[in-house]
């Protein structure tokens, strides 16, 4: 079986990219290792700090954090990082030719439940002019040069594209490699499955709520056809599943609070979920537009996550009247 280096090679990726990748791949290392050891490693709990998000950071958190930081800014071909649990962005190498925004912990609320989590990544290239500020990092998801996740399941696998495909290595615990276990994931565009938090249900639109009325109608239903829920609570987790089986995954506006009317985040998990999806020969959409065409105002914002098989999305934008 392969390994990364030469898939990426394979798939004319440059030098330099591949040396960001081979960083994140040291990061996924270490970090499957953690988690792996669980309460042993000492990793378990929370903190008493809250991060950017208004959330109460893990012990999980800050350590992927700090730790995939660090590697990558010792890449010299890293311009800048942005991350979920940084307020600001980090800068890196004068020289460097890319940046990178990441989720260091995906799923934090699964860690203490010895559940699956994750990391979620996001490179982008170095814009050729403008300040060397957090502004460099606000661009579409459209841009993106190379995206994907790491998986800490019952095996740990690495996901990715460069916009040839979606990659998936597993991680020979034995060898201490990501071996190529998949070359083109690829989702069908019909599915009977979804994935949402129903908890929500009494604060979503209109739309979205007769949308999910009419999936779990059944055979009696306007769908006539029976759908399957599944929700791991973990994006990470929820989208592979997408990726490996099909479905539809939405975290859809809802309205608990009008000033975050969203959950996900556009930077590290919008964006590079969404072109992932749409490698796969899926659709990702924001509810108002195709996420991957959102000019971000803000490295933190959030946005309305609909992803997944192509022709149930655009039945659910539809519910949502939503007009091409
Ligand atoms: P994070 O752990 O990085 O803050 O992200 C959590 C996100 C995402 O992974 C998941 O889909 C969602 O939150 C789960 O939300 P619920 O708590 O509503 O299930
Ligand atoms: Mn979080
Ligand atoms: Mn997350
Ligand atoms: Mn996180």
């Amino acid at each position: 079986m392969q390994r990364l280096t030469p898939t990426l090679r394979n798939d004319q990726v440059d030098e330099a990219l591949i040396s960001v990748i081979n960083s994140l791949q040291t990061c996924a290392k270490e970090i499957s290792f953690r988690v792996g050891q669980g309460e042993l490693a000492g990793v378990l709990g929370s903190t008493l700090s809250e991060n950017i998000q208004g959330e109460t950071q893990k012990k999980l958190d800050i350590l992927s954090n700090q730790l995939i930081k660090e590697i990558l800014l010792e890449c010299q071909h890293v311009a800048a990082v942005a991350s979920e649990e940084e307020e600001g962005i980090v800068l890196g190498h004068p020289e460097g030719e890319y940046l990178v925004a990441f989720d260091p912990l995906d799923g934090s609320s699964n860690i203490d439940i010895n559940s699956m989590v994750g990391t979620i990544f996001s490179i982008l290239p170095v814009p050729q002019d403008g300040p060397r500020d957090a502004s460099m990092f606000l661009q579409p998801g459209r841009n993106q040069i190379a995206a994907g996740y790491i998986l800490y399941g019952p095996s740990t696998m690495m996901v990715f594209t460069t916009g040839k495909g979606v990659r998936v290595l597993t991680l020979d615990q034995t060898v201490g490699e990501f071996l190529v276990t998949n070359l083109n994931l690829t989702i069908e565009p019909e599915t009977t499955e979804f994935a949402i938090n129903m908890s929500n249900f009494r604060h979503w639109q209109e739309g979205m709520q007769n949308y999910i009325d009419d999936l779990l109608a059944g055979t009696s239903g306007p769908r006539a056809k029976n759908f399957n829920m599944r929700w791991v609570a973990a994006m990470v987790a929820d989208v592979h599943r997408i990726l490996c089986r099909g479905g539809l995954f939405a975290y859809p506006w809802d309205a608990r609070s009008m000033d975050k009317p969203y959950k996900l985040r556009l930077l590290y998990e919008g964006n590079p979920m969404a072109w992932l999806v749409e490698q796969a020969g899926g659709a990702a959409h924001s509810g108002e537009e195709r996420i991957l065409d959102i000019v971000p105002t803000d490295i933190h914002q959030r946005v309305g996550v609909i992803l997944g098989a192509r022709n149930e999305v655009a039945t659910c934008l539809r519910y949502l009247r939503y007009e091409e």
